[in-house]
């Protein structure tokens, strides 16, 4: 089977922010080849598609009449002649082109037990089980076919924090569990809690002025008695929409998220996920943007971030957050939830986050840290870690050998174990082209990054059984992965 895998390009909490971003993989310094279906975003057509995860990454329940939480818009443009098109997916002339929905409403608004139109495709009553078979139907209608591997979309997610502990949805470490015991304290209002979000989806269209070009949204809202019209008010909100940048010919995706008194805290990411097999945190089969998967220590994280507004302390937002799987043993994940581990590593750059990992609180620091000569250096060596560089470790819940003093990652918010790096601007990272102190990037601070994700990711520690000792993380997909609840430790931070 394959292994999971996805680049999420950029994260969002409660905040706006625009993004355009590539990957890029080398093998020789300078000899690029792209792992991205659209290297530099300059195609004219778009590929985006919508999820909606629980807590732990399922279903759960859909919400009356809006089907099953999988949404896509791949809208193709077609001009009738070759003179209006200026590059870059512009065009000076809309009148002359038309517009081709290949995902229509009958697609978007598909449910559990519904039949899908074309065979190949496997209709299920149960809400989990359809959504991953809406995913790859949906991913057949926007499927481009390209040498020597299609790819399909974009993959904005949003997550809804909230876990209600006296259900059973979720598992514990991967194991079906009949009751919830553990102090943790989660966000949830009472019963239904764990809802998923009413969508809206407005078409891409052509827009633009002089420059013409596809342009589009989905939005929405997890409060299911609002009445959202042009006024958020005090609801959950999040909304995603697409356009290109009139001189670069880049799609600009601009995202804003807002939390509510009964929703507080959410996640909305913008992902690269692979076009085939896992991603990081989901186990089943998912359509994606990656047509090569991204191994460290080579390759590279191109994007443009301009953030808007920020969330406050209680948020995160991600630079960029890797999500992956592989075993204890560094074997590659098959979808046995009890033995996968998802890991995760992401660059926070809200500069109001602090580090957790401190001389002091060792529990929430790696058990060593990795210096950009390859020195070790301990964390308990106090004038010599760096504590700053971190915002928190936790280990995988289905490790036997931790080294204490250790904490173990949220348990129920995967849908396997998981483990968790979080990393903060640090001159220890800056030697990649990350950011190199707090506030470098943020509000006022537009940039354009050129990241040595595959670099700094070999010097991310990364749990694995001891024993025969297998030589140095040999195959370290730590590549991507959506990271999302990474913020799950976070979430009674977001109660106000
Ligand atoms: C755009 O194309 C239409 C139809 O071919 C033509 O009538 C119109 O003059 C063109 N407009 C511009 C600004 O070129
Ligand atoms: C969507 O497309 C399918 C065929 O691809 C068609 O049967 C259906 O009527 C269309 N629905 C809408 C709302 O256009
Ligand atoms: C869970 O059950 C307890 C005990 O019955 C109850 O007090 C609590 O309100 C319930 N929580 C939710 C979220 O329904
Ligand atoms: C959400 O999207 C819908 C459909 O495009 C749009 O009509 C509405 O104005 C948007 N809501 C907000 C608050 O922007
Ligand atoms: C939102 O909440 C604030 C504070 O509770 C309140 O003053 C305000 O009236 C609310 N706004 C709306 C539109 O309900
Ligand atoms: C488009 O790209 C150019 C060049 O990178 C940049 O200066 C400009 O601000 C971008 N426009 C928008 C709307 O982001
Ligand atoms: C520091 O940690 C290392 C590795 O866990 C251990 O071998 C060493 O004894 C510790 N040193 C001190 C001073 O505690």
């Amino acid at each position: 089977m394959g292994f999971s895998c996805l680049v999420l390009v950029f994260v969002v909490q409660q905040l706006f922010g625009q993004s355009s971003a590539y990957l890029l993989i080398h093998g020789e310094p300078t000899n690029y080849v792209s792992a991205v279906g659209d290297p530099g975003m300059t195609n004219p057509n778009v590929r985006v598609a919508l999820e909606a995860w629980n807590f732990c990454n399922e279903v759960g329940f859909e919400v009356p009449n809006v089907g099953s939480p999988r949404w896509a818009d791949c809208t193709d443009l077609y001009c009738s002649s070759d003179s209006v098109y200026l590059g870059g997916g512009l065009v000076n002339n809309g009148s002359q082109c038309r517009v081709l929905h290949k995902v229509n409403e009958t697609d978007n608004r598909l449910g559990a037990g519904d039949k899908f139109p074309i065979m190949g495709f496997e209709s299920y009553a149960d809400p989990d089980l359809f959504a991953k078979e809406k995913e790859l139907y949906l991913g057949s209608l926007c499927e481009v076919q390209e040498s020597p591997n299609p790819w399909q979309f974009w993959m904005i997610m949003v997550k809804n924090g909230n876990f209600d502990k006296n259900t059973t949805l979720c598992p514990e470490n991967g194991k079906k569990i009949s009751k919830i015991v553990t102090d943790r304290n989660f966000p949830c209002f009472g019963e239904g809690c764990m809802n998923q979000p009413v969508v809206y989806h407005k078409y891409s269209m052509l827009g633009g002025n002089q420059k013409v070009y596809l342009t589009g949204e989905f939005n929405g809202t997890y409060d299911l008695d609002a009445n959202l019209g042009e006024n958020v008010g005090n609801n959950s909100f999040f909304s995603v929409s697409w356009r290109k940048n009139t001189s670069t010919g880049s799609w600009i995706f601009s995202h804003r998220l807002t939390t509510s008194t009964k929703y507080p805290w959410l996640m909305l990411y913008l992902r690269a996920d692979a076009t085939e097999g896992f991603n990081g945190g989901y186990h089943y089969n998912g359509r994606g943007m990656l047509k090569k998967l991204p191994e460290s220590p080579n390759f590279m994280v191109r994007l443009t971030l301009d953030i808007k507004l920020g969330g406050g302390p209680n948020s995160q937002f991600y630079l960029l957050d890797i999500g992956s799987c592989w075993k204890n043993n560094g074997e590659p994940c098959d979808g046995d939830v009890l033995t996968d581990v998802t890991r995760y590593s992401e660059m926070i750059i809200n500069p109001e986050t602090t580090s957790w990992c401190r001389p002091d609180n060792l529990v929430s620091c790696p058990p060593y840290h990795i210096s950009p000569t390859g020195e070790i250096i301990y964390r308990n060596e106090t004038d010599q870690f760096p504590y700053s560089a971190y915002h928190l470790y936790c280990s995988p819940g289905n490790a036997k050998y931790l080294e204490k003093p250790y904490d173990i990652c949220d348990p129920y918010s995967n849908p396997q174990s998981q483990e968790l790096v979080q990393i903060l601007p640090h001159p220890e990272w800056a030697v990649h082209g990350y950011p190199e102190k707090k506030g470098d990037g943020w509000i006022g601070d537009r940039r354009t990054w050129e990241l040595d994700v595959g670099a700094l990711s070999s010097r991310l520690y990364f749990y694995q059984k001891k024993k025969k000792k297998k030589k140095k993380k040999k195959k370290k997909k730590k590549d991507t992965t959506e990271i999302s609840r990474l913020m799950q430790i976070n979430s009674y931070l977001f109660i106000a």
